[in-house]
């Protein structure tokens, strides 16, 4: 088991007191990039999922409109607020929904539990990636597929992701796509498929694996 630093705290700690703020607060940058993610998801009645960091649960709100309902969905988070906003909005849909608060370096389900993962605005905040990426590996069924939507760090946004940092509480530890191309592939994923644009200041990387058969 990998415990679980200061670090990873401090942003779950942040992430508690903006909770309540989240949605409105991020607003046009949520709209954007769930947006696009979900245009890109394959979702079916049979799927196993698991949203890594799910928020609010914006983006499994609007899963569940257009795919639901699944298999398995686990919305998971550890930040306690954002489980709780969660759980608020998608409070209709308790009996096919899993709520859990675990960080994504040590999460504690078991191998092969799960067809598809899914990881938006999320992946710069982890404080192990390797220990996530070795998670993300083990949990999904060989053929299954991880998603995964972050900050493409290129650029000027490689300015403003270092100012970021400074200024504010959370751990950033954000990567390029090709760096997280490596990663995956350390890991027994397949890239299948990946994109990179930019969006205002931000630049965003979509990157769809396959775990190996
Ligand atoms: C920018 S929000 C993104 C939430 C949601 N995926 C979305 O796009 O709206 C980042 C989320 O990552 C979660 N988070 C931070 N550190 C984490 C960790 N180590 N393991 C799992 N989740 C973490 C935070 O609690 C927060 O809810």
């Amino acid at each position: 088991m990998i415990s679980i630093n200061k670090a990873a705290k401090k942003t779950t700690g942040y992430y508690d007191k903006l909770s309540g703020k989240y949605n409105k607060q991020y607003q046009s940058y949520l709209r954007h990039t769930h947006k696009k993610l979900l245009g890109r998801l394959e979702l079916g009645p049979k799927d196993e999922i698991l949203d890594v960091s799910a928020g609010t649960g914006l983006l499994a709100e609007m899963v569940m409109q257009k795919s639901g309902p699944f298999k398995r969905m686990v919305l998971n988070d550890p930040s306690e607020g954002m489980l709780a906003e969660a759980k608020y909005l998608l409070r209709h849909h308790t009996k096919e929904i899993e709520f859990t608060g675990h960080f994504s370096e040590d999460l504690p389900f078991e191998d092969a539990s799960f067809t598809r993962i899914i990881c938006l605005n999320s992946f710069h905040y982890y404080v192990n990636q390797e220990a996530v990426m070795s998670h993300f590996s083990r949990l999904l069924k060989p053929g299954g597929t991880l998603w995964i939507q972050d900050w493409n760090r290129v650029g000027l946004f490689k300015a403003a992701i270092f100012l970021i940092d400074l200024l504010s509480p959370e751990h950033i530890h954000a990567r390029t796509l090709d760096e997280t191309k490596e990663l995956a592939e350390a890991h027994g994923f397949i890239v299948k498929n990946e994109d990179s644009w930019r969006f205002r200041i931000w630049n965003f990387f979509y990157l769809k694996c396959e775990r190996k058969l």
